[in-house]
């Protein structure tokens, strides 16, 4: 997993991205884990929505920036493609958490309602509310509990996975098409809207966790790559209009 890549074009910076958001879900993997064992979820979730702020935003960016631009480009198709998928998971989990602790029973609830034929699936449907509650009367608080927080270590480790299948994808078949096509400038214009969003409160919230993520050394090599990246006039378009409200959009009405 740790394999060493020589840090040269402004691409390279991906693998120090990618690094960063491995420590930041397997953080959030080991804290669902321990949340099995019951307690506050707050450290979790914490955790969890940082991770998929960073995680939509990086593959937002990514298909505006880096895989737009290349046309004719099969590998660049198939990475938005993980990205959506990623995304759909990523939310729908954002969703799960936001339930609390009823969330797996929910799901219990709609996976039986599924077997079910048309008719008894539509009157059931009616009462789903009714079902949960009876539901968790007669399994009680804790089983409702541990039933969910088992749903989501199991989730958020299936995401991980396919995040971390992703990466290498994106690092295998992608990075290195955006070497052959791209210039070094071109990059720096590129990997700047990656790493930095610009008309944020503070445009550095992407680049800066990346940097406390990483070695001194990496962190060296990063840093001189900012200054390379701001001293590239960017030519101007109008990106700040779009990435408006994207926490609006992520996480609904919640600040
Ligand atoms: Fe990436
Ligand atoms: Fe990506």
């Amino acid at each position: 997993m740790a394999v060493e890549t020589k840090l040269e074009a402004p691409i390279d910076m991906m693998t120090l991205m990618h690094k960063a958001f491995r420590v930041q879900s397997e953080r959030t993997e080991a804290l669902a884990a321990e949340a099995q064992g019951g307690g506050d979820l707050g450290a979790l979730t914490e955790a969890f929505g940082f991770w998929m702020k960073q995680l939509l935003y990086h593959a937002t960016s990514e298909d505006k920036a880096m895989t737009a631009p290349l046309n004719d480009c099969q590998p660049a198709r198939d990475n938005e493609s993980e990205h959506a998928e990623l995304a759909a998971q990523g939310t729908s989990l954002v969703g799960f958490i936001q339930k609390g602790d009823a969330a797996g029973l929910e799901e219990s609830v709609k996976a039986t309602m599924l077997t079910m034929e048309d008719d008894q699936h539509k009157e059931l449907a009616d009462k789903a509310q009714e079902v949960e509650s009876a539901l968790k009367e007669a399994l009680g608080e804790s089983t409702v509990t541990a039933r969910t927080r088992r749903h989501l270590y199991r989730r958020i480790m299936a995401l991980r996975i396919l995040e971390y299948d992703h990466f290498e994808n994106e690092e295998a078949f992608v990075c290195s098409v955006v070497k052959e096509r791209m210039s070094d400038q071109e990059q720096l214009v590129m990997v700047k809207q990656i790493l930095t969003e610009e008309g944020a409160d503070d445009p550095r919230w992407i680049i800066q966790w990346v940097l406390d993520e990483i070695d001194p050394a990496e962190r060296e090599w990063l840093t001189a790559l900012e200054s390379r990246f701001n001293s590239v006039i960017a030519g101007g378009s109008g990106e700040s209009e779009k990435k408006r409200g994207f926490f609006a959009r992520l996480f609904g009405s919640k600040k």
